[in-house]
């Protein structure tokens, strides 16, 4: 059973005495920024940070935790955006921190594979692959600090889900370390693999809840040979849907990147973020960041995306847009486009939502979403952007201007309730990439069947009999 007692000194020597103390952080002050989350949302406490170097260790910290009920809470890059990867306030629960496993144990680029390590930084991996002339396409905001095994564990999405599928599509074996201590090997390379039940799916999206990734083998790509990017405003979501259709009837496959973006995250990009600038000669309401990538050299893929372009302005789908004319400008508009989250925090306190709705209802949910919020918290300024290309739209509500932070933020839950029935209403999902973690994990239950959860619990009940494994995410502690 989970002990609900404070782990003694004890206790803790035994712990730190796997890691070495080198390895093992007790003062609060190193703590304190493994407890925090980037929106200042979250706010846990620990008495103790181990960071282990390789599997063995990790199995050895979970035997000694499963065997005194001492919870874990395992972090990677610590970007999770709901929660997931910060302790309780409790001050009980020990955090895993796995930046440490973070060797790339293999790349072929026969086979197309990479095995990387749980704590390996996204963009090593992503520079790993291109060593090799290969891609990895994962691909978010976070790229530089957040680690695989925490993408996995989180079923990441991020800007190349139109082409290439989230995290769960882009993983083929793991290594994961159990509440037991066992460890199992489960890092098969193979295409076609369909002996039984696919266990790794299971980990994949459980954020940290049945036991610890320690390593992955990862899909790599053949690299697109060219790669062009436009910044495109219209007047309305049903325009960008429009287009959407179009670059799809026009790029098939290559359409690699499809991203709305109202004209107010796009205003505060350019006043918060560096190097953010807006490059149509005026306002529109709203935004699409398109992206063709196209492989060989027998394909241009600047006439595929003229013609995208071209029949767009021509029904009047479109009102203007800017093609990047350089690998420069391509990246300038994608660092726009990575830097929406950022460029909220200093207009105040945000909330916020990371839905999916089917494509058709995306207008529809806007309208909606956005005559109930102001309705609720008059002055509040809704902020839509995201993947449109998926259906997955981050819903965000800045504060009214001059308004008291903590009182706004104190409506979290209320609004997220009203924006959540009308995702139901629609069919969708209230989350849609980011997880459920501790944020959503109260909402879960009312989104989810009886049967669903039940089965959810079993799964639970049967991977860590004692509760250790990073309690109270996704399912309420001892559920
Ligand atoms: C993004 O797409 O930028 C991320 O999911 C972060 C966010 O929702 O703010
Ligand atoms: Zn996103």
């Amino acid at each position: 059973m989970l002990n609900t007692a404070p782990p003694d000194a004890a206790l803790l020597s035994r712990f730190i005495d796997i890691v070495g103390e080198k390895n093992a952080i007790t003062d609060q002050a190193d703590i304190h920024p493994f407890m925090i989350e980037q929106r200042d949302i979250y706010l846990g406490a620990s008495p103790l940070v181990l960071r282990p170097a390789n599997a063995g260790e990790v199995s050895s910290i979970l035997k000694l935790a499963n065997e005194t009920g001492t919870a874990i809470v395992p972090q990677g890059g610590n970007t999770g955006l709901v929660g997931g990867q910060i302790p309780d306030k409790s001050g009980h629960q020990v955090m895993l921190s796995l930046g440490r496993l973070n060797t790339i144990r293999d790349v072929d680029p026969v086979g197309n594979t990479l095995v990387a390590e749980a704590g390996t930084i996204l963009q090593s991996i992503h520079d790993a692959a291109d060593d090799v002339d290969r891609m990895f396409p994962l691909t978010l905001g976070a790229i530089g600090s957040c680690q695989i095994g925490g993408n996995l564990s989180t079923n990441a999405g991020g800007t190349a889900v139109l082409a290439y599928g989230n995290a769960r599509d882009l993983v083929l074996g793991l290594e994961v370390v159990l509440p037991s201590g066992e460890i199992w090997d489960g890092l098969r390379r193979l295409r076609k693999d369909n002996t039984g039940y696919d266990l790794k799916d299971l980990f994949v999206g459980a954020e940290g809840t049945l036991g610890v990734i320690t390593a992955a083998v990862v899909k790599l790509f053949p690299k697109p040979t060219t790669k062009e990017v436009a910044l495109v405003g219209m007047s309305s979501p049903e325009d960008a849907l429009a287009l959407l259709n179009i670059a799809k009837s026009h790029a098939g496959g290559w359409l690699s990147g499809f991203e709305l973006i109202e004209r107010m995250a796009l205003e505060f990009a350019t006043r918060h973020a560096t190097g953010v600038r807006d490059p149509l000669a005026s306002p529109h309401p709203w935004y699409v960041l398109m992206e063709i990538s196209v492989l060989g050299q027998h394909i241009d893929g600047r006439q595929v995306l003229e013609a995208v372009l071209g029949e767009a302005l021509e029904a009047g789908t479109i009102e203007d847009a800017a093609i990047a004319e350089s690998i420069e400008q391509a990246k300038a508009l994608w660092h726009m486009r990575h830097n929406l989250t950022n460029s909220q925090k200093p207009e105040g306190g945000s909330i916020k939502h990371d839905v999916s709705v089917p494509l058709a209802a995306i207008p529809e949910f806007i309208t909606r979403a956005n005559k109930l919020v102001v309705e609720l918290i008059p002055g509040s300024r809704p902020i839509t952007f995201g993947h449109l290309g998926d259906g997955n739209l981050h819903y965000n509500l800045s504060q009214p201007i001059g308004a008291d932070r903590e009182a706004f933020l104190a409506r979290w839950h209320e609004v997220n309730e009203a924006v959540h029935e009308i995702v139901v209403d629609l069919n969708g999902s209230i989350s849609a990439e980011h997880g459920i973690g501790d944020l959503k994990r109260d909402a879960l239950v009312g989104v989810k069947s009886d049967i669903e959860m039940t089965m959810m619990r079993q799964l639970k009940q049967l991977f860590d009999p004692n509760g250790i494994m990073n309690p109270g995410k996704v399912l309420a502690a001892g559920d």
